[in-house]
C-alpha cells in the first residue's frame, strides 16, 4: 500500500453550494460536506442564487443558514448589476469580495457593460472584485482597471487568449489574480461534446491547443478554483440544460495525478490550492487545520461522490489520492468516508 501524505486544508475561492432556492441541486450541508471529502476546508460561494444576493438582507438570510449546516469553514461573494451601491458598504465586513458577470452563464446575472466602471468605483473596499470575464470583455476588463485599479480575481481562465489578458495585465502592475478549474486543465472540447450536457459549463471547454497552453503557462495561474456548480442529472437531460459541471471532490485527485506524472511541481500545488487562495481572501492558516490522503490510486465513482447531484465529468477516470481525514482547528471532521462534524461547526469567513 502506498503511504499517506499531510498537506494544509485546501481553500476553494470559487463554489455555487445554491442554497437557499435551489436545494435539490445542492445545500450547505451536502456541498461542505462534498467539500471536506475532497480535502477542502474553506470555500467561498458565489451570490447567483435563485434569488440572487443583491442585498444585505438577502445576504444575511444567507449566511444565517450556512450557520446551520455548514461542516467546512465558508465565506460568500456579493452580487451586483449596478443598481446596489447602498448595499455595498453595509456588506464590507460580512463578505469575501464581490462577484459581477460580464458574460451569460447560469442565473443570468449579467451585466450591463456600462456599468463596470460605475461598480469599481463604488466598491470601496480591498476585498476583491471577482470577475466572469471572458476573452470578448478583456479589453473593457484591462481599460476599467488602468482608471480604477482595485484587487480583481478574474475567474476560470479558459484559453489562451484570457490567460495572455491577465500576463499581460500583471506584467503592467495592475492588481490582478486569475483560477484556472480542473474542467479546463483536464477535459478538451472534444471530450467535453463526448459528455452532452455533463461536458456542458461556462466558459466552453476549449480546443486542445489551449487546454496545452494553459498546462504550458502554469504559473500564469494563481489559483485553481473548483468552480463546483452542480446541477441535477435530470436538469442535465433535459431540453436546456444548465451550464456547470461539480468539481469539489475531484480537484485534489487530478491535481496529485498530475503531480505523479510530473506535470507540476508539490510547490505549485501547495501555492494554488492553499497558500495563494488564502492570501486573496486574507485568511491567516496554520497547522491545526490539515488533511491526510491516502495516495493510492483508484477510480473516480458517481455513487462515492458526498455532492447532492452524484455525478462528475470526471467519473472513470483512474487517479491517485483519496482524502482519509479531514482535522479543522484541532478537530477531525470527517474520517474514512464519513462525516464526523455536526451540522454548523464550519465558521463564516468574514
Ligand atoms: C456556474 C453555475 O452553474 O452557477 N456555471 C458554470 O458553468 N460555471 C456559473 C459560473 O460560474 O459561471
Ligand atoms: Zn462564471
Ligand atoms: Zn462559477
Amino acid at each position: 500500500m502506498m503511504a499517506s501524505i499531510i498537506l494544509p486544508g485546501l481553500i476553494d475561492p470559487h463554489v455555487h453550494l445554491r442554497d437557499p432556492g435551489q436545494i435539490h441541486k445542492e445545500d450547505f450541508f451536502t456541498g461542505t460536506s462534498a467539500a471536506l471529502a475532497g480535502g477542502y476546508t474553506t470555500v467561498v460561494d458565489m451570490p447567483n442564487n435563485a434569488e440572487p444576493i443583491f442585498s444585505e438582507k438577502k445576504l444575511d438570510e444567507k449566511i444565517s443558514i450556512a450557520r446551520q449546516k455548514a461542516v467546512c469553514d465558508i465565506g460568500f461573494n456579493f452580487g451586483t448589476l449596478g443598481d446596489n451601491f447602498d448595499q455595498f458598504s453595509n456588506v464590507y465586513d460580512k463578505v469575501a469580495g464581490l462577484k459581477v458577470y460580464l458574460n451569460i452563464t447560469t442565473g443570468g446575472f449579467i451585466i450591463d457593460k456600462k456599468k463596470l466602471a460605475e461598480i469599481y468605483q463604488a466598491w470601496e473596499s480591498d476585498k476583491p472584485i471577482f470577475l466572469h470575464a471572458e476573452d470578448d470583455v478583456s479589453d473593457l476588463v484591462l481599460s476599467t482597471l488602468r482608471s480604477i485599479p482595485r484587487r480583481t480575481h478574474i475567474c476560470h481562465v479558459s484559453s489562451q487568449a484570457e490567460l495572455e489578458f491577465v500576463m499581460k495585465a500583471k506584467d503592467e502592475g495592475l492588481p490582478i489574480t486569475c483560477g484556472v478549474t480542473p474542467h479546463h486543465l483536464f477535459l478538451n472540447e472534444t471530450e467535453g461534446d463526448k459528455l452532452g450536457a455533463f461536458g456542458h459549463m461556462k466558459p466552453l471547454l476549449k480546443p486542445e491547443k489551449d487546454r496545452q497552453f494553459l498546462w504550458d503557462h502554469l504559473d500564469g495561474f494563481d489559483i485553481v478554483e473548483s468552480d463546483h456548480a452542480p446541477h441535477t442529472k435530470q436538469e442535465k437531460q433535459s431540453d436546456n440544460p444548465p451550464f456547470g459541471v461539480p468539481g469539489l471532490e475531484t480537484t485534489l485527485p487530478l491535481i496529485l495525478t498530475a503531480e505523479a506524472e510530473g506535470k507540476l511541481t508539490r510547490s505549485q500545488l501547495l501555492a494554488k490550492l492553499h497558500t495563494n487562495p488564502a492570501k486573496l481572501l486574507g485568511l491567516q492558516t496554520d497547522q491545526t487545520t490539515k488533511i491526510e490522503v491516502d495516495m493510492s490510486e483508484y477510480e473516480i465513482n458517481n455513487e462515492d461522490l458526498k455532492a447532492k447531484c452524484g455525478w462528475s465529468p470526471f467519473a472513470g477516470r483512474r487517479v491517485i489520492g483519496k482524502v482519509k481525514k479531514v482535522i479543522l482547528r484541532g478537530s477531525t471532521v470527517y474520517k474514512n468516508g464519513s462525516l464526523a462534524a455536526e451540522a454548523g461547526s464550519g465558521r463564516i469567513i468574514q
